[in-house]
């Protein structure tokens, strides 16, 4: 970590209080930011994702007024990397100066009232991974052994998040999203199973890295992109192609949404 973090801040100059982390297919709105580019695989100890629609850099500069550290593409889990070095960079963000994290995805409605193309705040999660990022030694310097997890998103951003999405006119959801580690869609059955137990979207991320943004005291934003509605729910298939040209067409409101917010913080 003390490497990570000394080989990053000699490439920058002003701390950043806003850790962005953009989702499959988001990861374009990075380009906006007047800043230092750097590649994870020069990162020491920084995983790199492999998936296509993840470009693989963190960038940290200016945007909207304000210093933020963006990652470009995220490591999943199901990627092979254990649930330490997915969240990761989380923790660097945090040591960089982060005090408010925005994790953004690419998701499945399950609530049959969403529509491809929707955005929803998240307001709460299910881990249906299957693991936790945290178990192992707790790091004291960063959390406490077992934390609470009641606000987890918090109110205070969410706020803000409905105030910016009413003046920019765009619809913004509420819902629940429930992690599962993928790499393959969940199942219609398992679809079902987490409707009934309250799930409103299903990912594969976001949640591990919520968990240890929260362990660490951030601030946390959540906000998926319903690229899809989840298995099940429409007679037909479900493809990363799919998801990929869902998140482009979504893109503009997704980026208006994402800069304002960014400015009201
Ligand atoms: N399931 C899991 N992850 C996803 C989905 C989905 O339907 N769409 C985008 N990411």
């Amino acid at each position: 970590m003390q490497k990570t973090i000394e080989f990053i801040n000699e490439k920058i100059t002003k701390k950043p209080t806003i850790g962005l982390v953009l989702g499959s297919g988001l990861g374009s709105m990075a380009e906006e930011i007047n800043g230092v580019r750097i590649p994870y695989k020069d990162i020491p100890d920084f995983p790199t994702s492999t998936i296509e629609g993840h470009v693989g850099q963190l960038v940290i500069g200016e945007l909207a007024g304000k210093t933020v550290v963006a990652m470009q593409g995220r490591c999943h889990f199901y990627e092979g990397y254990s649930m330490q070095h997915v969240t990761f960079p989380v923790r660097v963000m945090k040591k960089l100066g982060a005090e408010n994290l925005i994790l953004t995805n690419a998701a499945g409605g399950i609530n049959t009232a969403l529509d491809a193309g929707d955005l929803v705040l998240i307001n709460d999660h299910i881990n249906f991974m299957g693991q936790n990022p945290l178990v192992g030694s707790n790091d004291n310097d960063f959390g406490v052994r077992f934390p609470d997890m009641t606000n987890t998103y918090n109110k205070e951003l969410r706020q803000i998040a409905k105030k910016e999405a009413e003046k920019l006119g765009i619809s913004l959801k509420n819902g629940v999203y429930v992690a599962c580690s993928g790499p393959s869609y969940e199942t219609p059955a398992e679809i079902k199973m987490f409707r009934m137990l309250g799930g409103d979207v299903v990912g594969m991320s976001t949640v591990p890295e919520a968990i240890v943004g929260n362990h660490a005291g951030m601030r946390i934003l959540g906000i998926s992109c319903v690229t899809n509605m989840a298995a099940g729910v429409l007679d037909q298939p479900l493809s990363h192609e799919e998801v990929i040209d869902t998140s482009k067409k979504i893109k503009k409101n997704f980026e208006d949404l994402i800069r304002n917010i960014i400015k009201s913080i």
